[in-house]
């Protein structure tokens, strides 16, 4: 009897301790439980070679989990404007899927020139839902490298040329995507700033350019956005490769910022094993091996994080503590993803999508030029409109790098526009010719540019209006990953054919699409000039609605047209400073980039950062200060009026900057702290009411590696754009 009491008894502590061993175990898996819980409990139950095994890829934009243990592999996918089709495992091409067609949504350039947060987070949340549906939990974007030169291949894919203004677009999508449950992927940190020479380029960059300049961003990404993972970038700064670079990634990431995501290399970013283990690298992805093309885990094991890091921690030459980190933060990007409970499903291609990127798209074209009213151009106007260019049929989503997109659809320029002003009030001719799009390589096209000029020219001659659809394409050497512009001029023969046509017909506007500035040689004898950037799927009917007058444009440029190339900042300092001598490019201008350049050293540009016409007038009015005296931890609250003074309802972007008038260091003449963009109905006004932290106006010390803000007198400016102040109050910072 009492032995069989001993039995029972112990019967019941092994259930008990197994029931507990598979509570223990099975914490990682319950959702309920805080992640950080998760993380220790299954790095406790993963072996050395499951662990590495996660921090480097195993196809070309996957990364293994762990099978034996349910955690779920991690997919990535490019970013930034749409969700890019599946390729094959071990190819970069399209693997010919018939349900991977997605929205493209328009370019970052245009999202940062429509200056409104809510699009930003529209836009991120969009692309998340349809980053969710494709399952990848990783978006390969957004990029937010500052717009140095015209010439940066990769301009397109960015926010332009301001820290702030990147910083308040940024952080709303990265919210977007991330409430999907897919993480975001900000790239590339840091200082991509050209695509000549990328994979190697040394960057030598002042202390307090680096952190004014071109960390603003990716730090409002982490700090307000919590962006969950970040790619570094492929050049070097300071020598070291910015994919393995303690400065950027254990010092200023991890330690200053407190960045607790993934740092994911960029593909074929990473050169060493030892600086990856120790300099703050966590997953690697496509570096090249020779074994590319078989399949299996041969290849993948040749990763610099694969045998070679899996050998340093077996012979004790590095610590599991550091794997343990990197892995931890893999698992916190999967459990904050693919394993939360809070994940939604998602949605692709749907009609909200499509909306969402109109709406981008229309509040992103920036009317840079519009002399006597020639837009909008009202239906009916006109019997016969001459469309000229390639852009006005070429698609814009393919092509470009990595952000190549197989878009459900794509609107056209000349289809937009058949449908907003009829068939039978439309022509169109060519008039130019570009090659195929293909990655890093230059193709002409074979056809005729005479024989197309003349053919353009006679169409024109015979029109009441023409509209030239043209500018710079996805093509290499044009906006494209892989090779900056060769030149700042339009390419294909567009000025020559330009002109040609502004002989037989003066009552012509220019269109142009492109995510970069070019040189404008005809810009006195065209009336009106629209920038109309990379716009997706919905380009032609956003254009259509611009031109016509269905939308009044409001998008305000992100970044500096120069009249002539040496004149922006990086290209007055010779080859040094732009693009440099084949291993150091060295960033001459320093914090005067843009029109942090242009306001200090007195040159006009062509058209100025923040600048954007509408077809409506505003005025600007009774700017006032809460106080004249503040105190460094105090914030200013400012107020202005802005009437719309014209005849149709628009929205002005109101931008403010503030200008130190007296420094020890070097200031730019103004610096953009705040923009507030208002739609107001004809003859409406509104009280604008804006907080600003003195704080923010802090530079950064080299000396004393801190952010300063030195007493004095300091004046806001209020105005319509960086060279169209309206309005300005002064106040004393004691
Ligand atoms: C690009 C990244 C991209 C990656 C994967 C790289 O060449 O620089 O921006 O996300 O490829 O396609």
């Amino acid at each position: 009897m009492k032995k069989k009491g001993i039995i029972s008894f112990s019967i019941i502590c092994f259930l008990i301790s197994t029931m507990y061993v598979k509570a223990q175990k099975s914490i990682y898996l319950d959702v309920n439980q805080p992640i950080e819980k998760r993380i220790e409990n299954a790095l406790s139950l993963m072996t050395l070679d499951e662990k590495v095994a996660m921090c480097h890829a195993q196809s070309k934009f996957s990364s293994k989990g762990v099978p034996r243990l349910g955690i779920p592999e991690v997919w990535t996918d490019d970013g930034p404007h749409g969700i890019r089709e599946e390729v094959y495992w071990d190819k970069w091409s399209g693997a010919g899927w018939t349900n991977d067609s997605c929205t493209a949504f328009p370019a970052l350039t245009c999202l940062a020139a429509s200056f409104n947060t809510k699009l930003a987070l529209n836009y991120g949340n969009a692309i998340g839902e349809e980053a969710r549906y494709r399952n990848k939990n990783v978006l390969l974007g957004p990029g937010v490298n500052i717009y140095r030169t015209p010439l940066n291949g990769r301009n397109f894919e960015y926010m332009g040329e301001d820290p702030y203004l990147s910083s308040r677009i940024v952080v709303p999508y990265v919210l977007g995507v991330q409430q999907n449950g897919v993480a975001a992927c900000v790239k590339h940190f840091a200082l991509n700033n050209q695509e000549e020479k990328r994979m190697s380029i040394n960057v030598k960059v002042s202390d307090r350019a680096l952190r004014e300049i071109y960390l603003p961003a990716f730090k409002a990404a982490v700090e307000e956005g919590k962006a969950w993972s970040i790619m570094g970038s492929y050049n070097q700064l300071r020598g070291e490769h910015c994919c393995h670079n303690d400065l950027l990634l254990n010092k200023i990431l991890k330690n200053e910022w407190k960045f607790d995501g993934v740092v994911i290399s960029d593909w074929g970013g990473v050169y060493n094993t030892n600086q990856s283990v120790n300099n703050g690298l966590d997953l690697e992805m496509g570096t090249s091996t020779n074994g590319l093309t078989t399949t299996g885990d041969l290849p993948y094991s040749e990763y610099y994080f694969a045998n070679p890091f899996l050998k340093g921690l077996k012979s004790g030459k590095y610590n599991e503590q550091i794997l343990n980190d990197k892995v931890s933060r893999i698992l916190r990007l999967i459990f904050r993803t693919t394993m939360s409970a809070n994940r939604p499903f998602g949605k692709f291609v749907s009609p909200e999508h499509s909306e969402t990127a109109r709406r981008i798209a229309e509040d992103g074209i920036v009317l840079l030029k519009n002399e006597n009213e020639f837009f909008p151009i009202m239906v009916g106007k006109y019997k016969k409109i001459a469309i000229i260019g390639e852009n006005a049929t070429r698609s814009l989503v393919i092509g470009g790098g990595s952000s190549s997109l197989k878009a459900a659809y794509e609107v056209s320029p000349l289809q937009g526009l058949i449908k907003k002003y009829g068939k039978e009030h439309i022509v169109y001719s060519q008039g130019y010719k570009s090659g195929k799009s293909e990655y890093g390589q230059e193709l002409t096209s074979e056809f005729n540019t005479d024989s197309l000029m003349n053919a353009a020219v006679e169409t024109a001659k015979n029109a009441d209006l023409v509209l030239f659809v043209g500018g710079l394409n996805k093509n290499h050497f044009q906006d494209a990953e892989g090779g900056d512009r060769k030149t700042f001029e339009l390419s294909f023969g567009q000025n020559k054919l330009i002109t040609a046509l502004l002989k037989v017909n003066k009552n012509m506007a220019i269109i142009l699409c492109s995510g970069n500035a070019v040189s404008m040689p005809w810009v006195n004898e065209v009336p009106a000039i629209i920038q109309s950037w990379y716009l997706g799927s919905e380009a032609g009917n956003a254009i259509a609605n611009v031109l016509s007058g269905d939308v009044n444009p409001s998008g305000k440029l992100p970044f500096s047209f120069p009249k002539k190339l040496n004149e922006n900042a990086a290209h007055s300092f010779g080859q040094l400073s732009y693009p440099g001598d084949g291993i150091n490019v060295e960033y001459k201008e320093d914090i005067l980039v843009g029109y942090r350049w242009f306001d200090t050293k007195k040159i006009a540009p062509l058209f100025a950062f923040g600048h954007g016409l509408s077809y409506t007038t505003f005025k600007y009015s009774k700017i006032s200060t809460d106080k004249s005296n503040y105190d460094k931890d105090e914030s200013v609250k400012l107020t202005f009026i802005l009437k719309n003074t014209g005849k149709v309802t628009g929205a002005e972007a109101a931008q403010i900057y503030i200008s130190d008038e007296k420094s020890t260091v070097l200031r730019p003449i103004k610096e953009l702290k705040a923009f507030s963009k208002v739609l107001l109905e004809s003859s409406d006004s509104k009280l604008i009411e804006v907080n600003l932290p003195i704080k923010e106006w802090a530079f950064f010390n080299d000396k004393t590696q801190k952010w300063d803000v030195e007493p004095g007198k300091f004046t806001i400016l209020v105005g319509s754009s960086s060279d169209d102040i309206r309005q300005e109050i002064s106040i004393q910072v004691n």
